[in-house]
């Protein structure tokens, strides 16, 4: 099987991990990869949105199927240019990625297919934010309805700071056109919890779940991030919950149908970040590609021996799944992020990366990689890699994944040392309770 593989960040590298890991003779492409991908596959200098390219080179090498990473080539079109060609690709059409790339369509189909989410109100202009402010109430949630490079959503304690966040959307386009149109949300109180639905259109396996720590500091401070850590599983979402099947029910099932209805079907990975509220499980945001840093955890964390690349290729294909499931797991994966200096206004690059001998129960995913003229090793982006330990705990893999990421060195490291914390505080509740009895 020979694959290309669009992207190059930390998300990418835990993806062709797991492609080797299916299948060892899988051959991987990349575009553009980076040099931990490089381990795994041949690397090509080509932009994850340069689509004219990566279809000439999907044909010269003859690949048998094409697995998009980030969202940005989705949004370009990608999958539309390579159906329209015939080439497998895994990954959303452009239509079918505005779940992603426009909250205000996303909300719009939520309301209509009857999905549980928070109440809002779409504006384009600040007469339509102050009426819909009066109308929510505060605490309330200011969102840009675009891409936004995951900046767009600001949280407001008063209806004055929701004010301001929106003029600055509106007026002073600080998230330029993806702040054209803002939705002034509800406040949904609950814990996050992530869930992956890899989808053929109709039907879905939905992967492990995770938690993600999107602020910078330990103690969620700070300011946010892209990612700075996650784990899976959740002991919020055990196997045989209900929460698996009210989420199929009332989430995914709907949204798809709604999707088909308008003859955009979405097929590929559907990520729903969801509050789980004393109403049920309500739909935060959906994003239409893998989590980063979640993947990182989530394809570890996943049973060894269940062929996920098989799958992708079916649904690249576009074939069927035939029946919804839900996978199953096997002890527990938490990563920690590395970031550079400066990280996340102006990370520095530059500084040279030492890393250990990795341990069999540690993989060091690349993301803000590169090599300079010598060969070495030095940080080329924000977030630089993730440290993935594996165990069959939550604790043990926190334990291995923060000793390795302190022993890996580049000037200016930051990271955090309390990911997984909730699930640990929840752990020793659960012990305490058991203590008590
Ligand atoms: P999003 O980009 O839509 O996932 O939003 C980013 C983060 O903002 C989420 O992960 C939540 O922590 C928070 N958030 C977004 N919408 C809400 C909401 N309606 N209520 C509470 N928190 C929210
Ligand atoms: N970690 C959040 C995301 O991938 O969107």
């Amino acid at each position: 099987m020979k694959v290309l593989l669009v992207g190059g960040g930390g998300r990418e590298h835990a993806l062709a991990w797991r492609l080797r890991q299916d299948d060892p003779r899988t051959e991987i492409i990349a575009a553009p990869g980076n040099p931990g991908i490089a381990a795994l596959a041949t690397c090509l200098p080509i932009a994850a949105t340069d689509v004219d390219a990566l279809v000439t080179v999907a044909r010269q090498h003859r690949v048998d199927w094409t697995l998009v990473g980030p969202e940005a080539p989705l949004a370009a079109g990608i999958a539309d240019r390579f159906r329209a060609e015939r080439m497998p690709i895994f990954g959303p059409t452009r239509a079918a990625a505005m779940l992603e790339t426009s909250k205000a369509f996303t909300k719009s189909l939520m309301f209509d297919a009857g999905v549980p989410t928070a109440r809002a109100v779409t504006c384009e202009t600040l007469y339509e934010v102050e009426r819909a402010i009066a109308e929510i109430g505060a605490p309330l949630v200011v969102k840009a309805s675009g891409l936004a490079a995951g900046k767009g959503v600001i949280v407001c304690e008063t209806a004055k700071e929701g004010l301001r966040a929106a003029t600055a959307m509106l007026s002073e386009n600080v998230f330029g056109d993806a702040g054209n149109t803002v939705l002034i949300e509800e406040f949904m109180e609950g814990e996050e919890l992530s869930m992956f639905f890899l989808t053929d259109g109709e039907f879905s396996y939905a992967l492990p779940p995770a938690q993600d720590h999107k602020r910078l500091l330990d103690g969620d401070r700070g300011p946010n991030t892209g990612g700075m850590g996650a784990y899976s599983p959740v002991a919020l979402a055990p196997p045989q919950s209900d929460l698996f099947e009210t989420v199929f029910s009332r989430v995914v099932r709907p949204t798809l149908e709604a999707m088909r209805a308008r003859r955009t079907p979405f097929t590929g990975l559907l990520y729903a970040g969801l509050m789980l509220t004393d109403d049920g499980p309500k739909v935060v945001e959906f994003n239409c590609r893998f989590g980063d840093p979640e993947t990182q955890v989530v394809l570890p964390a996943l049973q060894a021996g269940l062929p996920i690349s098989e799958w992708m290729a079916k649904v690249a294909r576009g074939e069927s799944l035939r029946a919804d499931s839900n996978l199953s797991w096997q002890g527990a994966a938490l990563t920690t992020v590395l970031a550079a200096s400066g990280y996340p206004e102006k990370p520095r690059t530059g500084d040279r990366i030492e890393i250990p001998p990795t341990p069999d129960d540690v993989l060091v995913f690349h993301a803000g990689t590169k090599r300079d003229a010598a060969g070495s090793l030095v940080t080329a982006g924000g977030r630089v890699l993730a440290v993935t330990g594996l165990g069959d705990s939550v604790e043990q893999a926190r334990d291995r994944s923060q000793e390795f990421a302190g022993a890996i060195r580049f000037d200016g490291k930051q990271y955090r040392s309390d990911i997984g914390w909730r699930e640990l505080a929840r752990r020793s509740e659960v012990a305490k309770g058991a203590g008590a009895s």
